[in-house]
């Protein structure tokens, strides 16, 4: 289960083990110990193992940007729950846009891999986001929606103590363009109110929603406060202990 406010860094393609070992030696002493526990990184899978070194049982969680649903076998690239845990991950973040948009990946293979992720044991940090023409068409509300309900599929939601849900429009990824508070609470309350369909109005509370797209130390405050919103999904500004702990600090 993540513990909320929750600050997570999406490292994306970027830091291999050399660069994730100096990142942790510099990150670890400008991080409090009581906030250690809500701190989750995302690094390169080829990177976990050095993460999971430099932190030496430091406090902060490792997660997989992205894995694939079969355990093992003839899958050349692909990473398991399995392997990634293994090398140190107990998280798993799946469906990033990137992911969708870029690579093609599907609602349904979305949903397939989170499962698989939590059934190994794994918390899901479950993305969604509606891209700048859909929230135009007056849809981004529907697109969300599709997106958790794919993963809620015919079966049933996943246990909300394996599950966070990340909202991250399009839009205001790597843009520079950040959803205002008032946006994202308005998405957050919309996921709440999908969380509550399945959950139920108390325990919808386990899962935390967080926010992600363009978030900086210069906006990070105001995003935190917004109401219904449990943490942030950072990209380029987790990349930099400096930046990354000051958001940190202030969640
Ligand atoms: P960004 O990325 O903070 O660089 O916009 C966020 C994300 O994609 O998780």
């Amino acid at each position: 289960m993540l513990r909320a406010p929750v600050i997570a860094g999406n490292w994306k393609l970027n830091h291999g083990p050399s660069a994730t070992t100096e990142f942790f030696e510099s990150l670890i002493p400008r991080l409090p110990e009581e906030i250690r526990g809500t701190v989750a990184v995302f690094p390169p899978s080829v990177s976990l193992s050095a993460a999971k070194r430099a932190l030496a049982g430091a406090g902060i969680r490792l997660g997989v940007q992205n894995l694939y649903w079969e355990p093992s076998g003839a899958f050349t690239g692909e990473i398991s729950p399995a392997l990634a845990m293994d090398a140190g991950a107990t998280l798993a973040l799946v469906g990033h846009s990137e992911r969708r948009h870029l690579f093609g990946e599907t609602d349904r293979e979305a949903a397939r891999k989170a499962w698989a992720a939590i059934e190994a044991g794994l918390t899901v940090v479950f993305c969604v986001g509606e891209t700048l023409e859909e929230r135009d068409a007056g849809r981004a509300f529907e697109v969300v929606e599709r997106q958790f309900e794919a993963l809620v599929g015919e079966d049933g939601p996943p246990s909300p103590e394996a599950l966070a849900v990340a909202y991250e429009p399009v839009w205001a990824i790597g843009t520079g363009r950040t959803a205002s508070p008032a946006d994202a609470t308005d998405m957050h309350r919309h996921i709440h109110s999908l969380l509550s369909r399945h959950y139920g109005a108390g325990n919808a509370g386990l899962v935390p929603i967080l926010y992600g797209g363009s978030v900086k130390p210069e906006n990070a405050a105001e995003l935190l406060a917004a109401p219904g919103v449990d943490g942030l999904l950072i990209g380029g500004a987790s990349l930099d202990p400096v930046s990354f702990a000051a958001i940190c600090g202030m969640a």
